[in-house]
């Protein structure tokens, strides 16, 4: 059995994170949430494991490698144009030959890994295997619409009414019948070619597409509040350590991970907090829920519920709540005199001003 791992993508909702770096990599408790997915499809005992890329840079290349850290062989594909899920498939065709695999959505965050879900599927071996959950607001998903009995009798892409809240989570399960799917459907209004239209297709086929109601945590990471969550229950599960050096009048509360080379000066962290290597903290208070990574500075500030990227700084602002902080950004007061803020911003940016 085989993997194929899913880092292409236009990512216009992480803008403008994505304009400078794969979605796949921003880090989530400090660890890029790619890294999970490779993590729980080695766990599973899978080691053939090919990365659709976008070739328009080679930042998943690098941070991946060969994949021999994560304990599997990674093949790069490149998908030079995101034309959608099952297009992704359909350009994986050598790499996966007449073989199983699991389609994994790079961005997706599945707790408690595949391993069940993969010994499940090499058993049974129905030709489609798909995972559903229950959403709040099934409009943003593929949405699943199931007969009495828990068969799948439709898929329909991102419905304006939908017919259940069972939202199609990013994990698939597929042998060989996947690849006449994806070769017979059309692009869909978006311009993509849908893996739901491809399941869709395989169920109209009569084909043996099983699903699977999950009742643990799954995120798709795609915009920036689901990220926070994810970050939040994640570090809620962090193990306190502290190898950084902290000084005596600081104050260390809670769940808190302090890497080393980071130092802490007069400040209050309160947690679940994770702190990077090399980043300095001085007169600052880290609330709950915030991952800071390496080599940042946190200076006479407040920050809380907020994922910071390496290399940022924040100099004298407070509070910062519910932010993504991309890499190298410089957050800082303004002049008290003349009341007015004053804005550099990359295309894309979201500011939120509350004065
Ligand atoms: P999506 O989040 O559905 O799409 P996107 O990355 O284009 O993002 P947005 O909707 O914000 O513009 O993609 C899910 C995952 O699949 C993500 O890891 C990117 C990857 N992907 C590809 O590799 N190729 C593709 O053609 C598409 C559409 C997505």
């Amino acid at each position: 059995m085989r993997a194929l791992v899913l880092c292409g993508g236009a990512g216009t909702r992480l803008r403008p994170i994505t304009h400078t770096s794969a979605k796949q990599l921003v880090p989530v408790a400090n660890k890029p949430v790619l890294f999970y997915g490779l993590e729980a499809i080695a766990q599973a005992g899978i080691t053939d494991v090919g990365i659709i890329v976008s070739g328009i840079d080679t930042e998943i290349e690098q941070s991946v490698g060969d994949g021999s850290k994560f304990g599997i062989e990674a093949t790069y594909i490149i998908q030079e144009v995101p034309l959608g899920i099952a297009h992704a498939v359909l350009v994986a065709r050598d790499f996966l030959g007449s073989e199983d695999f699991v389609l994994y959505l790079g961005d997706n965050f599945i707790v408690g890994g595949i391993t069940g879900l993969v010994d499940k599927f090499r058993t049974e071996r129905p030709d489609a295997q798909i995972l559903l959950t229950r959403v709040p607001d099934p409009t943003a998903f593929g949405v699943a619409e199931l007969d009495g009995k828990g068969r799948l009798t439709s898929l329909v892409e991102k419905p304006k009414e939908p017919k259940s809240d069972l939202a199609l989570v990013g994990v698939y399960f597929f042998t060989v019948a996947i690849h006449e799917a994806v070769r017979s459907i059309d692009v869909s209004w978006r311009g993509e070619l849908e893996i739901t239209h491809a399941i869709q297709w395989l169920v109209e086929q009569r084909k043996d597409v099983r699903s699977t109601t999950i009742t643990g945590y799954w995120k798709d990471t795609g915009n920036v509040i689901d990220m926070l969550e994810v970050n939040r229950s994640v570090l809620e599960e962090i193990e306190p350590r502290i190898q950084g050096d902290v000084d005596e009048v600081s104050e260390i509360i809670g769940r808190v991970e302090i890497a080393e080379g980071a130092r802490v000066r007069r400040s209050r962290v309160v947690g679940p907090a994770i702190i990077g290597t090399d980043t300095v903290v001085v007169d600052s208070y880290i609330g709950p829920y915030t991952s800071i990574s390496e080599g940042c500075r946190i200076e006479d500030s407040e920050i809380e519920f907020s994922i910071v990227l390496r290399d940022a700084s924040i100099k004298e602002v407070r509070r910062v709540h519910a932010s993504l902080i991309g890499r190298s950004v410089e957050v800082s007061q303004a002049p008290p005199v003349p009341h007015a803020h004053r804005l550099v911003l990359g295309d894309h940016s979201k500011v939120e001003i509350s004065s």
